[in-house]
Formats: C-alpha cells, sequence, structure tokens
C-alpha cells in the first residue's frame, strides 16, 4: 500500500483570540498569562470566567453543524475477530478521514475542509459554553454518554471540556499558544491545524471537579483519570496520548484526551500497552513516525 500524506495549508492567520491547545496545565506548561485572562473575562458571551487561556476562549460559532447533513456513519470498521484480534481494513481506514481508525497526527494530516458528517452536541454535563466543542460524532457521543453513565454508577463524575474542532479553530488555538509560550512548546502541546485529533469529531477531552475541571496531568492521578484510564476502550475510546510514548505520539502525556475507535479494536490497542502509532506498525501498517 502507498502512503500518502494529506496535504494541508498550515498558513497561521493571526489570531484575535487569546486560545489554549488543549488548555493543559501540567507542570512543564508555561503559565497563562494574567493579561489574557482578564480580556477573555470581559466576553462573557463566548468565554467562561475560570479558565485562563483555553479553548473556551474559542469564538462562539454559530454555523458549526452547517456541514452535517448525513445520518449515515460509514466509519465503523469491520466487528469480525481473527485469533483475538479484530480484522481491519487498517490500510484503507486509517488514511481516510471519516474512518473511526483513522491516524491523525503530525505525519498524517487532515485536509483543511474536512468536517466529519453526524456531528451532534453531547448529551453529557460540559464546561465550556462555546457549541462547536461540545459535538462529536453521533456514534463516538453515544459511546461517551454510555461511559459517563456507566461511571457515574460507580461514583465516578466525569465532564467533557473539548469535543470537535475545526480547522479553523486549530487555527486559533495553535496560534495563540506561539503567541503566549513560543512555538516549541506549543508543538509538545497543541497540534497544527489538520494535525490535531479533534477535527475527526472522534475526540473528547475529559475532567473532574477534582482537578477543577481542568487539563492538566493531575487528571491522570486522580479516581476519575483512573477509572477513565482503565475502563474507557470497552466503550470504544483510548488515551491518545500516553505517558512515555512523547517521542512517537508527538506530545506530552494527555491522560484526558480520549480517542474513538470502537470498541474492538479500542480494546486491543489497550490491551496492547502501545500508542495507536506503535500499534499500527505492530499490525503490519507501513507508517512514518
Ligand atoms: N492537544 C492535542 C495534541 C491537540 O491539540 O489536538
Ligand atoms: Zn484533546
Amino acid at each position: 500500500m502507498t502512503f500518502k500524506k494529506w496535504m494541508v495549508t498550515t498558513s497561521l492567520v493571526s489570531s484575535v483570540l487569546l486560545l489554549n491547545a488543549c488548555g493543559q496545565t501540567s507542570e512543564e506548561e508555561p503559565s497563562p498569562d494574567e493579561t489574557a485572562q482578564e480580556e477573555v473575562n470581559q466576553n462573557e458571551e463566548s468565554q467562561t470566567t475560570e479558565e485562563p487561556d483555553d479553548e473556551d476562549q474559542i469564538e462562539n460559532d454559530e454555523d458549526s453543524n452547517g456541514s452535517n447533513a448525513s445520518d449515515n456513519e460509514d466509519g465503523e470498521p469491520s466487528d469480525s475477530v481473527d485469533n483475538g484480534r479484530p480484522q481491519l481494513d487498517l490500510e484503507e481506514d486509517v488514511l481516510e478521514p471519516a474512518s473511526f481508525s483513522v491516524l491523525v497526527n503530525k505525519q498524517y494530516s487532515l485536509p483543511e475542509d474536512y468536517v466529519p458528517d453526524n456531528l451532534v452536541t453531547v448529551e453529557v454535563p460540559t464546561v465550556l459554553p462555546n457549541p462547536e466543542i461540545k459535538q462529536m460524532r453521533q456514534v463516538a457521543a453515544d459511546a461517551l454518554k454510555e461511559m459517563f453513565d456507566t461511571a457515574e454508577t460507580s461514583g465516578i463524575i466525569l465532564h467533557a471540556r473539548s469535543g470537535y474542532r475545526s480547522y479553523q479553530t486549530q487555527v486559533q488555538l495553535f496560534n495563540n499558544y506561539v503567541n503566549n509560550h513560543g512555538e516549541e512548546a506549543a508543538n509538545k502541546y497543541s497540534a497544527r491545524p489538520g494535525e490535531s485529533e479533534h477535527q475527526t469529531g472522534l475526540v473528547m477531552d475529559v475532567t473532574s471537579e477534582s482537578v477543577g475541571l481542568q487539563l492538566t496531568e493531575e487528571f491522570g492521578n486522580t479516581e476519575e483519570g483512573t477509572w477513565v484510564r482503565d475502563n474507557a476502550h470497552e466503550f470504544g475510546f483510548i488515551i491518545r496520548y500516553l505517558e512515555g510514548k512523547e517521542d512517537i505520539t508527538g506530545y506530552v502525556f494527555e491522560p484526558w484526551h480520549i480517542r474513538y475507535l470502537g470498541p474492538e479494536l479500542a480494546t486491543d490497542v489497550y490491551e496492547s500497552g502501545l500508542s495507536y502509532e506503535e500499534y499500527l506498525i505492530d499490525r503490519g501498517i507501513n507508517i512514518e513516525i
């Protein structure tokens, strides 16, 4: 199979908004700009007053649902199993933006104009007011609700913070991160436009009150974070950016960023202990890392 990279235009427009990548506030991350916070707090329409320079500062975009006309979810991988492993047409699927198994990273990017079908507003508690980022593809939104409801039966209360992000939203986030913290830091925490899994509609950043509803590495040590780590695969999600895999995934550990792959594939990836990139290579897929 011939791999090709999706060509994207990554020209970065200057942002008038003050945004942050995933909003993580790990110890290594530069602290937020207080001036930015003040500016953010002045706009109650689109921003919360709790968050520093985060996706809560993304301008509300009432048109963000505009292109979701189809109800047909065609990204579902095969459910057949061979020797206990999912039989997936991974070589095709990892390059198909609408596939649940699509690979999106610094090497494999999405087209600028890719907008997933079937975006719906998630039916779980959310943190931020921006309607765009409350969305996921229908199948992922359903799985997220099932996961949150199941967690709640064990006394685990989760909150959804950032789901679908358009290419343009990611432009704003990445530019803001560069402006506030420099390009080197931005590249560790924030995906460039076209390179964010959030554009697939298959991702949600989740958090808990125990970490102030923030996206912080500390979430991974909370009971909510450990529950997500141990159970998300049963609902079809993996923690995409694992601790110790930074050199492969390209990003710091993000215990909050869960990516929908479907239960079979997610469970296989989870049980492998590998990053998604390593898993694909282990399955014989010839990807660049
Ligand atoms: N923080 C992840 C890498 C993103 O920006 O998509
Ligand atoms: Zn994320």
